[in-house]
């Protein structure tokens, strides 16, 4: 038996699609705790794609159990749309568990997000306009609605009706927005919670039986450390815990259950959005790594912005998380480049680093590594390597003191070395 987690290491977008899919091969149970369908994974079986927002990933295996843990806010039309086209892949459902303590996000959620990032015009977050900070920002303000109200005719209609009141006065005094309709909300939702209500369960009660039963289980992370409402560039974050804590608010699972956190970064920096990004590429090197790398968001379609990797930034990711181990993906990207830039430290910051990037108020000092020209894409075993990728991951591994376990040489499921 073993619990893992798995948390983005960076802003999100390291590949923790594969990972997490090879990780699921051995998990009985797998398990969302933050974030909702702003996530995007990119998971590539044999000639089939399958992009999942809110799924587990193991839903791909018909007998592993996918489960949805309170953390995560559910936008009930987008999980409904997303499960009819994996059933129309063939997936099964059987196995599919929603936590009904999780927040559900709202049509007025959505709305809020477009106008407030209009309002915000140059000092826009670039949210990915799904609705997820205003669902957030009511359940903390106390005035969210639970999947459990929703599955609840009469309450849901009341709950409702009340917040909705309050929604329309801010659309319509503050906005000067057209009010939303009660009735055609309720008439969407309702019919919403009739497909879903079969799946919904205490999860944290249905993840302590499988704990008590020996059952693997597996925490899927999404989005990425420096984008953590707490620990990441704030404001310029996503707004959950998407760092290892959130794990046990975001599923009723205590700390002392779990046995390994993997952390998962690239072999160079992206993020999507507005905010810091210190060693971020304004160059034809950057384009390189856009094209090469594929650079493009799941879940919106935008292009990532694109740098050198940040090790303060990554020595922070491995202390905010108590990290136990890291997957560094797409290392064959950098292959053919001459030579190969890491940020070491900031200028004029000695004390204060991982605030130095997280702000981007300092500038990046750089350690210049030689390149290598052999095509890496789908090496199995790490002495095949070129000696200068080689020396590249042995220095990383030495400064993050924790062990690379798993290098990711290409896409495909199989395109890996795995080093435990
Ligand atoms: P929100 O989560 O839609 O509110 O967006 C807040 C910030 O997080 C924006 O910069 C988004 O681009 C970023 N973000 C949210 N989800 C993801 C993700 O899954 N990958 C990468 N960035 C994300």
């Amino acid at each position: 038996m073993a619990v893992k987690i798995v948390v983005g290491a960076q802003w999100g977008d390291e590949g923790k699609g594969k990972v997490t899919d090879k990780l699921a091969e051995t998990a009985d149970y797998v398990v969302r705790f933050s974030g909702g369908n702003n996530a995007g994974h990119t998971v590539i079986v044999e000639d089939d794609k399958y992009e999942l927002h809110l799924i587990p990933s193991s839903i791909l295996y018909p007998n592993k159990k996918s489960v949805i843990g309170n953390g995560v806010v559910i936008d009930p039309l987008a999980l409904i749309s997303e499960m009819e086209g994996l059933k129309e892949r063939g997936l099964s459902f059987d196995n599919f568990y929603i936590s009904e303590q999780a927040h559900v996000v709202m049509p007025y959620h959505k709305e809020f997000d477009g106008l407030e990032e209009k309002r915000k015009g140059d000092n826009k977050i670039g949210t990915t306009k799904k609705g997820i900070g205003p669902a957030y920002t009511d359940k903390v303000a106390r005035r969210g609605i639970r999947v459990c109200d929703l599955i609840n005719e009469d309450k849901f209609k009341k709950k409702l009706d009340n917040v909705l009141e309050y929604k329309n006065l801010i659309l319509d005094k503050v906005y000067n927005e057209k009010k939303l309709s009660y009735e055609n909300i309720l008439e969407q939702y309702l019919k919403a919670a009739e497909i879903l209500k079969p799946y919904v369960t205490d999860t944290s009660k249905l993840l302590d039986e499988a704990y008590k039963n020996d059952k693997n289980i597996f925490f899927e992370g999404a989005q990425g450390t420096l984008l953590d409402i707490d620990y990441g560039s704030y404001p310029y974050v996503t707004s959950s815990n998407p760092t290892a804590g959130g794990v046990c608010t975001g599923s009723g699972f205590g700390p002392t259950r779990i046995d390994d956190i993997i952390g998962v970064a690239k072999a160079y920096l992206t993020r999507v959005g507005a905010g810091p990004f210190p060693t971020e590429l304004f160059n034809e090197m950057g384009t390189f790594l856009q094209e090469k790398g594929h650079e493009y968001g799941v879940t919106t379609g935008r292009a990532r912005r694109c740098g050198w990797l940040d090790l303060p930034l990554l020595k922070y990711a491995v202390r905010v998380n108590g990290l136990t181990e890291l997957v560094l993906t797409k290392v064959d990207v950098l292959s053919g480049l001459e030579e190969i830039k890491v940020c070491t430290s900031y200028k004029g910051d000695s004390c204060n680093i991982s605030q130095a990037g997280l702000q981007g108020d300092n500038e990046p000092i750089y350690e210049i590594y030689p390149g290598w020209n052999k095509d890496i894409k789908g090496i199995q075993d790490f002495n095949k390597l070129p000696s200068e990728a080689q020396k590249f991951i042995n220095m990383i591994e030495k400064e993050i003191e924790i062990p690379i376990t798993v290098i990711g040489t290409g896409p495909e499921r199989e395109d890996a070395i795995i080093r435990k």
